[in-house]
């Protein structure tokens, strides 16, 4: 993969030849034309927020309050992006974040994002509310580090289960997300009335689970939804009987799609999770354990006093609670809290490769990539994730190089400025 002055080489001398990138440069132009492309609901669902959107707003005024000040005459040219985690070298200091329902962007969702990641290098985490199983994601990442992102379900059984599946498909860490035990107050689907799971989409982890199978056929669930109010149209019906694997006939006879959607929305979270669950899950697994979803330094001491391997400081990109408060403000002060060589990951918000820089120097590990690679999926499928990974890694590439830092640990905190307009940051 082209990156750094390779990859500017290929787009200004692709421009001599009337070319232009394939997909936009510029993070508020690409959601724009997905919006485009996609159909109202299924863009609605990547975009909303909850409530007033204010916390998908924090995330990024957060990224407003850092100034980057780079000292001159560091003589550094081609910066290394390497980074180490778990062991394991990383190519980038990024990673594509787990996104359900990737159906809604392109027809070959997970396994597409697949392709973008072989040919990146980039690890790709499995979304537990993936429309692709993971199974069928390993086949084709067989020399590709991934990992798997885990909702802890009612059923201890089912997350054995698909712990168990993860082991098996080479999967080499385990992100356990905590902040999604209830569907944040999602203003967009509400005003659509629409949650794709309800038609059966993005539950493939769970169709092909041998201890879902079980529990969907154990009489108790029969018809959807859950509620005699409402019968699905037509068009709904069609697509609710497609959405599971088998024959269309087979699917009316076995009525096996809404017992599924039934038993899915019945036990796909645990409102009650809690420390206990998270001893037990220590337990089962030898991978490499990270919770996903921490914004406070006590959660964060608690996560290592656990034994946890790592923490992703995350807000779910504004979709579970309004206000939330930013990654990027929670970050530094949860760094700070840990052991140095402590994993520490971040996600929501992250547009360009200035951010994963600035993110980098208050302390960050590494950063997931959330709506921008879904917007490039929807647009030119693996090619648009790859061109999107070297447009972030190269300017990234640049920032650094201006900032004389010839390798990711050299990006530091005293890079970092407090913006004038800011009365108040964390650096103060
Ligand atoms: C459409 C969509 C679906 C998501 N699905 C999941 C998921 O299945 N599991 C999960 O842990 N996080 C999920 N997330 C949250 C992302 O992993 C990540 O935290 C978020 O996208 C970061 O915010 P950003 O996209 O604004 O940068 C989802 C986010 C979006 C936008």
């Amino acid at each position: 993969m082209e990156i750094g002055r390779d990859w500017l080489k290929t787009i200004f001398t692709g421009g001599l030849a009337g070319k232009k990138p394939i997909i936009p440069i510029d993070f508020e132009l690409l959601q724009l034309e997905a919006a485009k492309k996609l159909n109202k609901k299924a863009f609605n669902y990547i975009l909303t927020g909850a409530g007033t959107n204010q916390g998908v707003l924090n995330n990024r005024e957060a990224f407003k309050k850092y100034g980057i000040a780079p000292p001159m005459l560091q003589g550094c040219d081609k910066p290394k992006l390497e980074i180490q985690i778990f062991g394991n070298t990383f190519p980038l200091p990024f990673y594509f974040s787990p996104i359900g329902v990737l159906e809604l962007a392109h027809p070959e969702a997970d396994l597409e994002l697949a392709r973008a990641a072989i040919n990146t290098g980039i690890t790709m985490v499995y979304s537990n509310q993936a429309s692709k199983s993971m199974e069928a994601c390993s086949k084709l990442l067989v020399n590709s580090n991934h990992w798997f992102q885990l909702y802890f379900s009612k059923s201890r059984e089912l997350v054995e289960s698909f712990v168990s599946r993860a082991e098996n498909s080479a999967c080499s860490a385990i992100v356990l997300t905590l902040d999604t035990t209830t569907l944040g107050w999602r203003t967009l689907d509400l005003e659509n009335a629409y949650l794709p799971f309800i038609y059966g989409k993005g539950i493939a982890q769970y169709t092909s689970d041998p201890v879902f199978t079980k529990l969907m056929n154990s009489g108790n669930y029969q018809d959807i939804p859950n509620s005699t109010q409402h019968k699905p149209g037509m068009f709904a019906t069609i697509e609710i009987l497609k959405s599971y694997p088998g024959s269309f006939i087979n699917n009316i006879k076995t009525r096996n799609p809404a017992k599924a959607i039934r038993c899915f929305l019945d036990i796909y979270s645990n409102p009650h999770l809690n420390w206990n669950d998270i001893i037990w899950l220590r337990k089962i697994t030898k991978l490499p354990l990270i919770l996903k979803g921490i914004l406070r330094e006590d959660d964060a001491r608690k996560a290592l006093d656990h034994g946890i391997d790592g923490i992703v400081v995350s807000n779910h990109g504004g979709r579970q609670i309004d206000h939330v408060v930013s990654s990027l403000d929670a970050l530094w002060q949860i760094k700070k809290t840990l052991p140095p060589e402590y994993p520490v990951f971040l996600d929501s918000g992250i547009r360009s490769g200035t951010d994963v820089f600035i993110a980098l120097a208050l302390g960050a590990n590494a950063v997931g990539l959330g709506r921008p690679y879904v917007y490039a999926l929807a647009l030119k499928g693996h090619l648009g994730v790859e061109t999107l990974v070297q447009n972030i890694a190269t300017e990234l590439m640049i920032t650094m190089s201006l900032c004389g830092c010839k390798s990711i640990d050299d990006i530091k905190p005293d890079l970092i400025c407090k913006n004038k307009f800011i009365s108040q940051t964390h650096l103060e």
